[in-house]
This record gives C-alpha cells, structure tokens and sequence, in this order.
C-alpha cells in the first residue's frame, strides 16, 4: 500500500514537472486580439497600461517634451491575477522586480538632460522584453516598437 502511494506519487511530481516546463510559451497569456476586459486576467490589463505608457513616453522624448508618469498599478505587479498562475515564480518575479526598479531610475530623470531620460525609457524597453523572452511571446512585435533609436 505504501510502496504503491510512494509510485503514485513519484509519477504526479514527474507529471507536474512536465507540465511547468511547457509552461514558457503562448499558454501564459491571453490570446492575442482578446481585448474584452471581462475576459482578461489582472496582469493582462495591467500590461496594456504599461505598453500604452511607453508608446506615450516615447513620442513625448521624440517630441522633445518630458516624461510621462508610470501608471501606478506597476506596484501591483508581483501580486495581480495571471492568466497562468504556473509559470516560472522566480524569473517571473526577478524581472517584475527589476521593472520596478528601473521605473524608480526612469523617474528620476525627470529633470535630466534628455539623454539620460531617453536611456531610462530604452531600460524599461529592455525589461519588457528580458521578461518576455521567457513568457508570453506574443507581444514582443510591440515592444520591439517602443524603443528610442
Ligand atoms: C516580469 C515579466 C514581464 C514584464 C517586465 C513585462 N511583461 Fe508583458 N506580460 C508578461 C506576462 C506573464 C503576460 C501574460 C499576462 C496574462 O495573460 O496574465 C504579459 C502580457 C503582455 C501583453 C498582452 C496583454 C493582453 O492583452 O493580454 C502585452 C501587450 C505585454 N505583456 C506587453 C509588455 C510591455 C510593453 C512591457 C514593458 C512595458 C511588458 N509587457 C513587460 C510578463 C511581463
């Protein structure tokens, strides 16, 4: 009886293993053109802010004009609902943190010479695209179009 609980679970953790580890690709985000709200998870909607902030911030420093203030649900970035709750906690985490701190350095150029201001903004582009690589492909058409060249 045991020998048997110990087989059923050594072939669960085997199961969920596979499972993570396919966990990278689509699957971790809403299909793309699935613009319903409703449908949509926390993370999702908080991403779309954060691809229109950076569409605005770079045609704002293009411009010549300031910087745009981040929306503020980037705070919630660690904790908001995600389409796939399995994904890779760690990575995940890692770059929501580094965003994070980049937006604290981005916000600080408020008063900087635009060089700097426009490097902050390229930062923030890496990251979007840092963390994508690992999830959620899909979007990484529209980041490649937000940096400052
Ligand atoms: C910490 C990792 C991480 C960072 C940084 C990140 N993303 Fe995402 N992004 C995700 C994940 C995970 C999803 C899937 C969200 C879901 O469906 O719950 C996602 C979803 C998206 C989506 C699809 C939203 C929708 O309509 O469903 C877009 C667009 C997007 N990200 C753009 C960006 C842009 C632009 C940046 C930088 C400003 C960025 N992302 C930064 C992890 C990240």
């Amino acid at each position: 009886m045991i020998k048997k609980a110990i087989c059923l679970c050594a072939i669960g953790a085997i199961l969920i293993a596979g499972c993570t580890s396919t966990n990278t690709n689509q699957e971790s985000c809403s299909k793309d053109g699935d613009l319903n709200p409703n449908g949509s998870s926390e993370l999702s909607l908080i991403m779309r802010k954060m691809a229109a902030h950076l569409a605005e911030n770079r045609d704002a420093l293009k411009a010549g004009k300031g910087i745009i203030a981040a929306p503020k649900e980037i705070d919630n970035l660690l904790t908001a609902k995600k389409t796939d709750e399995d994904i890779d906690k760690t990575i995940y985490d890692g770059y929501a943190k580094l965003y994070q701190q980049r937006i604290i350095e981005f916000n600080e150029t408020a008063d900087a010479p635009d060089s700097l201001k426009i490097k902050a903004h390229n930062n923030l582009v890496s990251t979007c695209r840092d963390c994508h690589s690992n999830f959620c492909p899909g979007p990484m058409v529209v980041i490649n179009q937000l940096d400052i060249k």
